[in-house]
């Protein structure tokens, strides 16, 4: 292959390279939509499998309270395997973000904990982002 055929080539990977990526991204804006469940009170399945459930622990002696996130409701715990897990949990006090964590498939699956000062905060948001079913959000009045 001569010169002129390998910068050829290399353009050619290059362009591939670019449509993919420009793919995955399209794909992983597309699974970022908000969802909620129809009737809160009487979620199905697939509603229980992706809403965050929040559960306020123990205060400690700083005065951080420990907010414990786990995704999926009514013993329905979200699968985490390679093609479709929690890939996010985020929390808000009255609408401010607290934290984010990244949760990789299969070694992790949909629980996060923060320790979060909640002395005049009405109310917490969970985020919880499922790479195939879009973001799933509770909110608790504390
Ligand atoms: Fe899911």
């Amino acid at each position: 292959m001569n010169r002129r055929e390998a910068l050829k080539v290399a353009g050619v990977a290059a362009v591939l390279a670019a449509v993919g990526s420009e793919a995955k991204m399209l794909e992983e804006h597309m699974n970022r939509i908000e969802m909620s469940p129809k009737d809160s009170a009487k979620m199905d399945k697939g509603e229980l499998k992706h809403s965050p459930l929040v559960t306020l622990k123990e205060k400690d002696a700083n005065g951080y309270t420990l907010v414990e996130i786990t995704v999926g409701q009514g013993g329905i715990i979200h699968p985490s395997t390679p093609d479709h897990w929690i890939d996010f949990i985020e929390l808000y006090a009255d609408d401010k973000l607290v934290g984010k964590n990244i949760l990789e498939p299969e070694i992790s699956r949909g629980a996060a904990s923060f320790a979060v000062k909640l002395d005049n905060v009405k109310t917490l948001k969970a985020k919880a982002g499922c790479n195939l079913h879009g973001i799933w959000t509770t909110t608790l009045s504390v």
